[in-house]
């Protein structure tokens, strides 16, 4: 069956046209006007609307296990609230315990990820080291096609990665040409300041960000920075939140060093003021790290954007409900952390982005779908509209507009960080490896359509970084 986009206007990265858009065998197959298509194509009428690339999340949880619980959200339940949004490829990640072999977790959530209706990825993070992970990051980046691996480094006691694993695995990934990617808090510094609060009698979500000042992720990402240029690996820090760590990463781009940063719709639109919600539910259901932060941040978060010291955005989409949140009512630290968004990640960034003028359509593709694919090397597969590329595909309309909630939302989840939020600018239509997956407030989805995407390794960047690695070698003084 092929579809055929008929009197839209197409937007990709770098540029617009008006043009139609012929779709057969998951691939589009022509991009223009006056198309020869055959006569029994399905026909989407995109008149008065914009047909982009569909989006791509670089940052999900589907079903991870977590904090003593598991998230709500499957990939299936998880990727087709994503279509229903206009975003038709996830990133999520592998998160071994510590000790658990990284191969044995990667085959694991490749098995869960099985019911996905979008396609689909994973970075794998590395949350140990031993020898065998660095066989198994070998096997990764060659046989799986992973090219990025993930270092926590909050969450002490759990998964965080202290200095010597991000040295070893920074390491490995550059040998590797993988990308290294961080959470960057101060896990030590998070642990003792939550440890204070407790003991001073701050048991409740408004000790949650106070635990997490903005100085303990400005530190960290400066920490993981510095390491990246010592070891001359790349580095995508994810889920920037604070001016603090913003600030680092355009200190160390303006030196030339490939950093790349993170936004989630959540951290440009949430303030810290929700925590102080005087309900736990309502307080607990925003906790997650690192927390939403004052006012400056945020404004400094869509400079970030405008200006291109952020790449992507993304929603960290881990859902926990809250009869979960609650295990955490006598103990902050206890509130399994994490909040939802994967569905309504385009539209908040259209409106607060292009609707007042902060983003152009071109800049809104580039953050929400073509960077992405571009860092993570699956661009031009991805993350634009030509001919030849996977048919993922949103149909845009900009003048559709509708109020957010859980009650109306399609994530599995009982809360939503949005709820009475208006959005202008809604996915009329989204096309999912060729097939029309979303039309109008409709799904039809199949589980298990999606497919897995492998990466590819940044070969010949990397080749160029150890080339300057041996020029810089020190030779030994002769004595
Ligand atoms: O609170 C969050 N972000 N939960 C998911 C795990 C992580 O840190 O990304
Ligand atoms: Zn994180
Ligand atoms: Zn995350």
């Amino acid at each position: 069956m092929s579809l055929f986009i008929r009197g839209g206007t197409v937007i990709n990265a770098d540029g617009s046209e008006r043009a139609d858009v012929y779709i057969e065998g998951g691939l589009i197959k022509a991009v223009g006007q006056d198309l020869d298509v055959p006569s029994d194509a399905e026909v989407i009428d995109a008149h008065g609307q914009y047909v982009m690339p569909g989006g791509i999340d670089p940052h999900t949880h589907m079903q991870l296990p977590f904090m003593g619980t598991v998230a709500t959200e499957d990939f299936f339940t998880g990727t087709a609230a994503a279509l229903a949004g206009g975003t038709t490829m996830i990133i999520d990640f592998v998160i071994p315990n510590p000790q658990q072999p990284l191969m044995e977790a990667y085959q694991i959530w490749r098995g869960w990820a099985e019911k996905a209706c979008s396609d689909y990825s994973f970075h794998v993070a590395v949350t140990w080291w031993d020898d065998s992970v660095n066989v198994d990051m070998g096997r990764l980046v060659r046989d799986e096609g992973v090219n990025s691996f993930k270092h926590f480094m909050a969450y002490k006691g759990a998964i965080m990665a202290d200095d010597e694993i991000l040295y070893n695995s920074f390491t490995r990934a550059l040998e590797l040409g993988a990308m290294a990617t961080v959470h960057a808090e101060n896990g030590e510094m998070v642990f003792q300041l939550q440890q204070k609060l407790l003991a001073t009698g701050m048991t409740g979500p408004e000790a949650h960000p106070l635990s997490r000042p903005p100085a303990a992720e400005g530190e960290a990402a400066n920490r993981a920075i510095r390491l990246a240029e010592i070891i001359g690996v790349p580095l995508y820090i994810v889920h920037v939140s604070t001016k603090d760590a913003l600030d680092e990463i355009i200190r160390a781009r303006g030196n030339g060093q490939r950093v790349f940063g993170e936004a989630l719709a959540g951290h440009l639109l949430i303030d810290d003021s929700v925590y102080r919600h005087p309900d736990f539910e309502t307080a607990a259901a925003y906790v997650m790290s690192p927390p939403f932060r004052s006012k400056e941040h945020q404004t400094a978060l869509w400079k970030g954007l405008q200006s291109g010291s952020l790449q992507t955005t993304a929603t960290d989409h881990c859902c926990f409900c809250a009869d979960q949140k609650a295990a955490g009512r006598d103990d902050f630290t206890l509130i399994p952390n994490g909040t939802a968004g994967v569905e309504d990640r385009l539209s908040i960034l259209w409106t607060h982005g292009v609707g007042t003028g902060k983003l152009t359509r071109e800049e809104f593709v580039a953050v929400t779908s073509a960077n992405t694919a571009k860092i993570f090397n699956i661009y031009p597969r991805k993350g634009v509209i030509r001919a030849g590329a996977d048919a993922d595909i949103v149909v845009w309309d900009p003048a559709a507009s509708k109020t957010i909630s859980a009650k109306t939302h399609k994530q599995n989840i009982d809360f939503n960080i949005f709820e009475g939020m208006t959005v202008t600018g809604l996915a009329s239509h989204t096309i999912s490896g060729g097939k029309l997956r979303y039309k109008e407030g409709e799904l039809m989805v199949e589980k298990g359509s999606g497919s897995y995407v492998k990466r590819p390794a940044f070969q010949p960047m990397f080749n160029a970084l150890e080339k300057i690695a041996v020029a810089n070698k020190p030779t030994p003084v002769k004595r």
